[in-house]
C-alpha cells in the first residue's frame, strides 16, 4: 500500500452539480473501430467528451478521432500495420505504440527515435506485430498533459486463431483530475507531487465513462483485457464472488493463474488479460473494487448479472493458455549484468533524499537511474546509460531504493520476469512494464536482439519526466 500527495475523492464523492451518477456504461464493443489494418488514420486534436456521463456536461480533453479512449485498432499477428497520425494539437506530438517489439524507428520517441510532429502535420508508422496481445498507444511529447488530457488508445494484436471465450471485452482503466464542474484541473508538472505518487486524479472511467455496472449473463466466459492508462494511479481490482485467471501480462501469455489476494495488480502503463467465468446468481450485482490506496477504496463498477439462467448446464474447466509469443528465450548461463538503482523522491516523513549528491541533476529533477536523471519525453542527443551487444542475454536488476512504486518500462522488448527480491517469479510471467514497491527489487532478462536506443523510464508520468528515465543502446 502507499501513500498519495492528496486524498483522492472516492468516484462517489465525485458529484457535479447533484447531477445523477452516470447512467449504464453500454457493454464494451470488442471491434467498433476496426479498420482496413493496412491503412488507420488518427488525428489528434482537442475535443470535448462526456467523461461524467452527463449529456450536457462535457469535459475538454485531447483525443484521437474525437473520442475517449482513441480508436480500438485491431490488428492480426504477423501483418503490416500502417497508421498515418495527424497532429491537430497546437503543440508536437508523436505516439508510441507501447509494448509492441517494433524497428527503433517506429518507437515515437521525439528526438530520439523521431523529430517530433509539428502541429498541422503527419507522420505514418509502419510495423509488424510480431507478438499478439493487448497493447496500447499514446503519446511520448509533452506526455504529462497529452496523456493526462486523454490522448491514449488500445492496440489489440489478435491471435492467429481466437481463443474459446464467450466474449471479448476491454476496459481501458483512466484516472482524471477533474474539478467540481467536470473540467481538468491544470497544474501538470506540480514539483511536490512529482517527487511523491505523481498526478493522481479523483475519478476513475472505464471506456471513457464513469460506470455504474457492466451487464453480464451467469454462466458466460469472459475474456477481459484490463489496461491501465493512468498517469500515476495504481490500481489493485477485486472481483466481488469472481475468481479471474490471469492468463497474459502486457500482452504476453503466461500460466493461468488466480492471484492468492483475489487483487489484479496494475501499475500505470501495465495491462493483464483476465478469463473470468461469470459463476454469480442471475439478477445479482457484484462491485469491483480497487483498494490500492490505504483508506480509499472504491468501486469501480458493478458486474450486473441479467435474470437469465447460466448459458451453460456445467462450470467449465480451468482455461488453457494462450498461444505463445515467438520471444526468444534468454541464455541465463551466458548472460551479462547489470544492476539499475532507482533513487530519488520524497521520503515518508518530508525530507529529500539523495538530492545533493547526485550527479547530473537538472533542475527539475527530482528522481534519477544510477545517479542519472534525463528528464522529458526524449530528445536528441541523450546518451545511453549502457550499451548492450546485439544477440547478448541480459540479466538487470532493478533495486528500487525510494519510497514510492515504480512501473520500470523498457522500450522495444518484452522482458521475461526471474526474481523478486531474489526469489523466482511463478508463472512464466513476460512483461515490458514492472512494478516495483518501495525498497524491493526484480530480476528481469531479455535477449538484446532489437537494435537501436530504447527507453527505459518510470511509467509514473511525473517521475519520467523529473528523471526517472535512461536509454539503453543496442548495438
Ligand atoms: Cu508507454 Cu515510454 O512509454
Ligand atoms: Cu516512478
Amino acid at each position: 500500500m502507499s501513500q498519495i500527495v492528496e486524498p483522492a475523492a472516492t468516484r462517489r464523492a465525485f458529484v457535479v452539480g447533484g447531477i445523477g451518477l452516470a447512467a449504464s456504461l453500454a457493454l464494451p464493443r470488442t471491434a467498433q473501430s476496426a479498420q482496413s489494418p493496412a491503412d488507420i488514420n488518427l488525428a489528434a486534436s482537442p475535443g470535448r467528451w462526456p467523461l461524467v456521463g452527463e449529456q450536457n456536461l462535457e469535459t475538454n480533453v485531447w483525443n484521437y478521432n474525437g473520442r475517449i479512449p482513441g480508436p480500438e485498432i485491431r490488428v492480426r499477428q504477423g501483418e503490416p500495420v500502417r497508421i498515418v497520425v495527424e497532429n491537430k494539437l497546437d503543440e508536437e506530438t508523436t505516439v508510441h505504440w507501447h509494448g509492441i517489439r517494433l524497428s527503433n524507428a517506429m518507437d515515437g520517441v521525439p528526438g530520439l527515435t523521431q523529430p517530433p510532429i509539428k502541429p498541422g502535420e503527419t507522420f505514418t508508422y509502419e510495423f509488424t506485430p510480431p507478438d499478439a496481445g493487448t497493447f496500447w498507444y499514446h503519446p511520448h511529447a509533452d506526455s504529462l498533459r497529452q496523456l493526462g488530457r486523454g490522448l491514449a488508445g488500445a492496440l489489440i494484436v489478435e491471435e492467429a486463431s481466437p481463443v474459446a471465450v464467450d466474449r471479448d471485452i476491454l476496459w481501458m482503466l483512466s484516472d482524471w483530475r477533474l474539478d467540481s464542474e467536470g473540467q481538468i484541473f491544470g497544474g501538470f508538472g506540480n514539483a511536490m507531487e512529482a517527487a511523491m505518487s505523481g498526478r493522481v486524479g479523483n475519478t476513475v472511467t472505464i471506456n471513457g465513462a464513469l460506470s455504474n455496472e457492466v451487464a453480464v449473463r451467469a454462466g458466460e466466459r469472459i475474456r477481459l483485457r484490463l489496461a491501465n492508462c493512468a498517469l500515476a494511479r495504481i490500481m489493485a481490482l477485486r472481483f466481488d464472488g469472481h475468481k479471474p485467471w490471469v492468463v497474459a501480462i502486457d500482452g504476453q501469455p503466461c500460466e493461468p493463474h488466480q492471484p492468492g489476494s483475489g487483487r489484479i495488480l496494475l501499475g500505470p502503463a501495465m495491462r493483464v488479460d483476465l478469463i473470468i467465468d461469470m459463476r454469480g446468481e442471475p439478477g445479482r450485482r457484484y462491485h469491483v473494487t480497487d483498494d490500492f490506496y490505504d483508506g480509499l477504496a472504491y468501486w469501480l463498477t458493478q458486474l450486473a448479472y441479467d435474470d437469465k439462467p447460466s448459458v451453460r448446464a456445467h462450470p467449465l474447466d480451468a482455461p488453457v493458455s494462450l498461444p505463445r509469443n515467438p520471444l526468444t528465450e534468454p541464455d541465463l548461463t551466458s548472460a551479462e549484468h547489470h544492476v539499475l538503482t532507482l533513487q530519488g523522491g520524497m521520503m515518508g516523513g518530508g525530507g529529500m533524499m539523495g538530492m545533493g549528491g547526485m550527479h547530473g541533476m537538472s533542475h527539475r529533477a527530482s528522481w534519477a537511474i544510477n545517479g542519472k536523471s534525463m528528464t522529458g519525453d526524449g530528445h536528441a542527443g541523450m546518451p545511453p546509460l549502457l550499451t548492450l551487444q546485439l544477440g547478448r542475454t541480459y540479466v538487470l536488476t532493478l533495486r528500487n531504493e525510494t519510497a514510492w512504486w515504480h512501473p520500470m518500462h523498457l522500450h522495444g522488448y518484452s522482458f521475461q520476469v526471474l526474481t523478486r527480491n531474489g526469489s523466482p517469479v511463478p508463472h512464466r510471467q513476460w512483461a515490458d512494464t514492472i512494478l516495483i514497491p518501495p525498497k524491493q527489487s526484480a530480476d528481469i532478462a531479455f535477449v538484446a536482439n532489437n537494435p537501436g536506443d530504447w527507453m527505459l523510464h518510470c511509467h509514473v508520468t511525473d517521475h519520467q519526466v523529473s528523471g526517472m528515465m535512461t536509454v539503453l543502446r543496442v548495438a
